[in-house]
């Protein structure tokens, strides 16, 4: 069986090349047209493409067939309790598409994708492996794991991410796959059908997975779904997000994947296999990596949390969502400003937000933000509960609830687009920030502020909010 290990353990082994042979067969998928699902172009557009936003793309060359494009472009799955296993069975076809190079050059036969685990104590783990940073290679040749592409930060060697960014605490205690679109929507994300994007994501999806895309990708390829798969470590940000996968269910014999029929065989994926014939999947082909057909396995699924961490133990059964409150307007996040703000006004009356924490009716509730969009280019907002307008977010860290990374935000905000320019949603456990909550508003109506605070590099594109609500659940 093949093993998948990490790129920190290859990189402190002169001897290991591993990386060398990924270099060598990715230059050899470059030399491939478009038009070939073996090449690097093709096997990027599997995840999303859009003929505009195609750095490669060559006046009069041609594409392959409509019918190709609509079964295996622009398929990838967010959003959705989909994007787990989608991405397993995507990286295992690229996985099995550079094996073949690696074997065909002449390279070891056990090739498999290295990870990259960002989420360690050690802060260096967070800065972009060292063998993807430089254009060439020692000898003078191309190094085809560069792509200039990124935040400049990155392939500097600079710090890119803080601990917010991979903190594994929420995603790992998350004691359900799966959830509704609004409410807890689990560690893989909301039962959906097919998704492309638009529905809020998991929590795993969310951090440290679209959060590292937009560290990395900054203005470049890594932020957007259209390229993200063009630059080489998105596959071992891929392995490291199917590597956390295992390491969830490893870690608590409750913690299982979707049992559900319309989860397990409801929906079919397209791929190709080295020889270029179609291949069919579903999830049920998917949820043991060490069995046929996938058969590898990682060099490491322990527990990165203390054994005591993480129960989720609000999580009982799933009752009806209740919505309590929300936005009348879209309203614009002010990017000259430290700080935006908006108030949800909650009708007083029983079993709404004023019984919260007295009535025991209400057990958790939940932010939902819907329809962000933004035009260009955003790396995350910061949510705040409670702040007055004044008050500076980030001397009030306490207060923050969550970090909302903005990966893919241009692709879901283009009404033409295939995501109809719905753009992103999350939704947010908020239960115990909102129990700390100071008691606002007048005797019908209770009033919650709601602090956004833009994080990261932005083009300066305003950042459109369609509505913030609150549901008791
Ligand atoms: Cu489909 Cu990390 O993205």
């Amino acid at each position: 069986m093949r093993t998948r290990r990490s790129v920190h353990a290859i990189e402190g082994n002169t001897s290991d090349e591993t990386l060398l042979w990924y270099g060598r067969a990715i230059g050899e998928l470059k030399q491939r047209p478009i038009t070939d699902p073996r090449g690097w172009r093709f096997q990027a557009a599997i995840h999303a493409y859009q003929r505009g936003t195609d750095p490669f793309a060559v006046d009069g060359e041609s594409l392959p067939s409509t019918q190709d494009q609509l079964d295996f472009w622009n398929q990838c799955q967010h959003g959705s309790w989909y994007f787990l296993p989608w991405h397993r069975m995507y990286l295992f076809h690229f996985e099995q598409l550079i094996l073949s190079e690696v074997q065909r050059l002449g390279g070891p036969s056990d090739w498999a994708l290295p990870y990259w685990n960002y989420s360690q104590d050690d802060p260096n783990s967070r800065l972009l492996p060292i063998s993807f940073r430089a254009p060439t290679l020692s000898d003078g040749s191309p190094n085809h794991l560069f792509v200039s592409q990124r935040i400049s930060d990155a392939n500097a060697g600079n710090v890119i991410a803080d601990e917010t960014d991979v903190d594994l605490s929420n995603c790992l205690s998350k004691q359900r796959f799966s959830g509704p679109e609004l409410g807890d929507t689990g560690f893989g994300g909301p039962q959906t059908g097919f998704m492309h994007s638009g529905r809020a994501p998991g929590a795993l999806e969310s951090i440290p997975h679209a959060m590292m895309h937009v560290r990395v990708g900054g203005n470049g390829f890594m932020s957007r779904f259209n390229t993200a798969a063009l630059d080489p470590i998105f596959w071992l940000h891929h392995a490291n997000i199917d590597r956390l996968w295992e390491v969830w269910k490893k870690r608590d014999p409750d913690h299982l994947d979707p049992e559900s029929h319309q989860w397990l065989r409801g929906v079919s994926f397209q791929f190709h296999d080295v020889a270029g014939n179609r291949v069919t999947m579903r999830c049920q082909d998917v949820t043991d990596p060490t069995a046929h057909p996938l058969e590898y396995q990682y060099d490491d699924v322990s527990d990165p949390l203390p054994e005591s961490f993480g129960v989720d133990e609000t999580a009982g059964d799933i009752d009806v969502l209740q919505l309590i409150g929300a936005t009348n307007e879209p309203f614009e996040v002010n990017l000259n400003a430290t700080a935006t703000q908006c108030v949800v006004r909650a009708p007083r009356s029983d079993n709404t937000v004023e019984s919260f924490g007295v009535d025991s009716n209400v057990t958790r509730v939940f932010l939902s933000i819907e329809q962000l969009t933004c035009n260009g280019m955003a790396t995350a907002i910061e949510i705040y509960l409670g702040l007055t307008p004044e008050a500076d977010p980030e001397s009030n860290p306490t207060h923050r609830v969550a970090r909302l990374p903005l990966f893919g935000v241009r692709e879901a905000s283009e009404p033409t687009g295939p995501h109809a320019g719905s753009g992103l949603a999350f939704s947010l456990d908020i239960t115990e920030a909102f129990q700390n909550l100071d008691d606002l508003g007048d005797d019908k109506f209770r009033d919650v502020p709601i602090t956004l605070h833009p994080v990261g590099e932005h083009s300066g594109d305003a950042i459109r909010v369609g509505r913030v609500s609150l549901y008791a659940e």
